[in-house]
């Protein structure tokens, strides 16, 4: 029999829309044996370019893609959603506060996670791609009152900048690179935890010797990769961001490779003394459907300290919108 799933994209007409949905609709993201319907979401303003992005994914006959439909009212495009890729938001303007950038985007989640309790399927998932997406996420999974196991956010995009960055330096293959867990708030103080990441195998730490490199540029080129993209493309990481969501949620309904992990933000049951309910990025794996956190990797007194830094930038974060009654 084949399976068939109902995925809602917001911010479907932008950048990263453009780059995903003819994966998602090629059957990347769920696989060949499953059928896809897009539900697509944008703006007023951009109902006329979705228009054009609906007659390309028309034009490629995708075997498997069997319905698109287009809206710009979040009710409509939720409605029996199995998952919805929330990638629309309000991007940082220059002078913009990181209180107000928080705000703005609380006004997006909030409704988000409220259509998403009366509109998505009984199963319905979220995937948070958009910015400050950690903190987007809390806010949708609060305003749902769901089941707080249905909520990601993205950081496989810095698990993937981070494995090559890593494969580069000690002249292998990127597929000879495993276990880089990002862990934390998708922002400048995640850590790539090149400590437990594995090359080969063995301690990332061990093949490549050279530690200023590892705990000085290496960390700073991974944080500070979407700022170079943005000089260099003049505009921001697109068709690397759209991989990793279509990866991330791959990763999300397929049984994980024996040893392997992967990145995946969700709501903390209290692994590592994360506060419970904080979206926080964890090393996971999918056994027999079931996701888990893996647990029992250590850290050095470096690692904790990076630790408990993004930690509290995501308590802070936290604070913030719960002081403004977004939470
Ligand atoms: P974009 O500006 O090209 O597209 C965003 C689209 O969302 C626009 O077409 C806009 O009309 C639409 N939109 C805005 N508000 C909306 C709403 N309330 N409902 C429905 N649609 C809405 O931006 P791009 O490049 O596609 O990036 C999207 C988001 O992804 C940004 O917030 C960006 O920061 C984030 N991002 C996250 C990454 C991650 O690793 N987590 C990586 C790269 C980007």
């Amino acid at each position: 029999t084949t399976k068939r799933v109902r995925v809602a994209v917001t911010g479907a007409a932008g950048q990263i829309g453009y780059a995903i949905l003819f994966r998602i609709a090629s059957g990347q993201m769920f696989g060949t044996d499953t059928e896809v319907e897009l539900s697509l979401l944008e703006l007023p303003v951009a109902l006329g370019a979705l228009e054009g992005v609906k007659m390309e994914l028309d034009d490629c006959a995708f075997p498997l893609l069997k319905n698109i439909k287009c809206t710009d009212k979040m009710e409509e495009a939720f409605d029996g959603a199995n998952w919805i890729l929330a990638i629309g938001a309000v991007p940082r303007k220059d002078g913009m506060e990181r209180a107000d950038l928080l705000k703005v985007n609380g006004g997006i989640f909030g409704p988000l996670g409220k259509a998403m309790a009366s509109h998505g399927a009984s199963d319905c998932k979220l995937f948070v791609v958009g910015n400050p997406c950690n903190t987007n996420c809390l806010i949708a999974m609060e305003s749902s009152g769901l089941p707080k196991e249905r909520f990601f956010a993205m950081t496989a995009l810095d698990e993937n900048r981070a494995k090559t960055q890593l494969a580069m330096k000690a002249g292998v293959d990127v597929t000879e690179v495993t276990n880089m867990t990002i862990w934390g708030n998708h922002s400048a103080t995640q850590y790539p935890d090149f400590y437990n990441a594995k090359i080969g195998g063995k301690s990332a730490a061990e093949v490549i010797t050279d530690t200023e490199w590892l705990s000085g540029e290496f960390i700073s080129v991974v944080q500070k990769r979407g700022a170079a993209i943005i000089k260099a493309r003049g505009a921001s990481s697109a068709a690397s961001a759209a991989n990793a969501c279509v990866q991330g949620v791959y990763n999300l309904t397929h049984d994980t490779p024996a040893g392997e992990t992967f990145s995946m933000c969700l709501a903390s049951k209290g692994e590592y003394g994360v506060d419970e309910g904080l979206i926080f990025s964890y090393p996971c794996r999918v056994e027999g459907g079931i996701l888990k956190v893996v647990e029992g990797v250590e850290h050095n007194a470096f690692g904790q300290e990076k630790f408990q830094t993004t930690l509290e930038e995501l308590r802070s974060e936290k604070a913030s919108v719960k002081e403004m009654g977004l939470i």
